[in-house]
């Protein structure tokens, strides 16, 4: 049964989470839009909006109307600005909204040396894009809507996880004394929204961390990943070796360290998660890959 107060949903960027979050809510027999910056097949059977503000094409104020429900999963544009906020924030005071979700990450936290994040810890972001998006966080923050930003480490799950990568020869094993990553099965994020749709709205966190139990170093991962398919890892390098090779956004990623804590999502608000650990979430990826 959908919350009863959700009446209809419109998620900001139907990409690879906000697709699979609007397929779930609409299951449940609610009146459900994404935006796509060009209209695709992939998410066929849910209303698909035209949102690509680059290319001045925006949804019209009837599209928008009667929304109680928006999800937001658009990144920060190049300039930095919301994309939402930036080209439609004076139609949002109009609609009826009861809820607002905004995706954001865990990069807000910056670098911790490896040490436990949870919602209240300070927020240091150190890349360009985090500072970015803390500054969308708090542009959304400052409208006055029934808002909970919701931040995010790095999402997997069908079509995101080692095995294309290890299958086609691309897969490099990296070591690096120390690091780990935090992540989130995608089906995950899917449940704890729901989860906290289901909250009466003063029981919602303004601020919720959604992550998995276990942060661990990639090489970890990869060698897990390697052992279901039955494969070889590739020769293992030193982070320090091949820093230089990578890409400024894979570099970006190694230089922050820390544990994304969900115990607010588990502990208080009583979420249980489907995946607590890539060692049962690769398995559940796996077919479709
Ligand atoms: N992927 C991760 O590991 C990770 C980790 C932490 C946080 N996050 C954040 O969590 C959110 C969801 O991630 P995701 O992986 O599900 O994202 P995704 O699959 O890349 O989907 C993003 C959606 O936003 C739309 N979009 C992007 N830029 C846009 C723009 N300038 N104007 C209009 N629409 C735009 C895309 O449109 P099209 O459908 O037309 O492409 C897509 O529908 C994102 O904000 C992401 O930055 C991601």
């Amino acid at each position: 049964m959908p919350p009863a107060d959700l009446e209809r949903l419109l998620v900001f960027g139907g990409g690879y989470t906000g697709g699979r979050f609007a397929a779930a809510v609409q299951a449940q027999g609610v009146a459900t839009a994404i935006t796509r910056r060009q209209p695709g097949s992939d998410t066929a059977p849910i209303r698909q909006l035209t949102f690509d503000p680059a290319a001045g094409l925006l949804p019209s104020v009837a599209e928008l109307a009667g929304t109680t429900h928006l999800l937001v999963t658009i990144p920060p544009d190049s300039d930095g600005q919301d994309p939402v906020l930036a080209h439609l924030g004076a139609h949002l005071g109009d609609l009826p909204l009861r809820w607002v979700g905004y995706l954001s990450t865990t990069g807000v936290f910056g670098d911790t040396g490896g040490a436990w994040v949870a919602e209240d810890s300070a927020t240091r972001p150190g890349l360009p894009r985090s500072r970015a998006r803390l500054a969308c966080e708090q542009a959304w923050r400052a409208r006055g809507l029934p808002l909970q930003v919701i931040r995010l480490p790095a999402i997997y799950g069908p079509g995101r996880t080692p095995f294309a990568s290890l299958l086609d020869g691309s897969a490099r094993l990296i070591h690096k004394p120390g690091q780990v990553f935090s992540r989130v099965h995608v089906d995950d994020i899917v449940g704890a929204l729901l989860h906290c749709l289901h909250l009466p709205a003063p029981e919602r966190p303004d601020t919720l961390i959604v992550a998995d139990e276990d942060p661990c170093p990639s090489s970890e991962t990869l060698g897990y990943a390697a052992h279901l398919l039955g494969c070889k890892l590739p020769e293992v390098q030193t982070f320090e070796r091949i820093a230089t090779s990578l890409s400024p956004m894979a570099r970006s990623f190694w230089s922050e360290n820390r544990r994304a804590s969900s115990l607010l999502l588990r502990q208080t608000l009583g979420y249980r998660l489907h995946f607590p650990s890539y060692r049962t979430g690769f398995p559940a990826s796996r077919p479709l890959n």
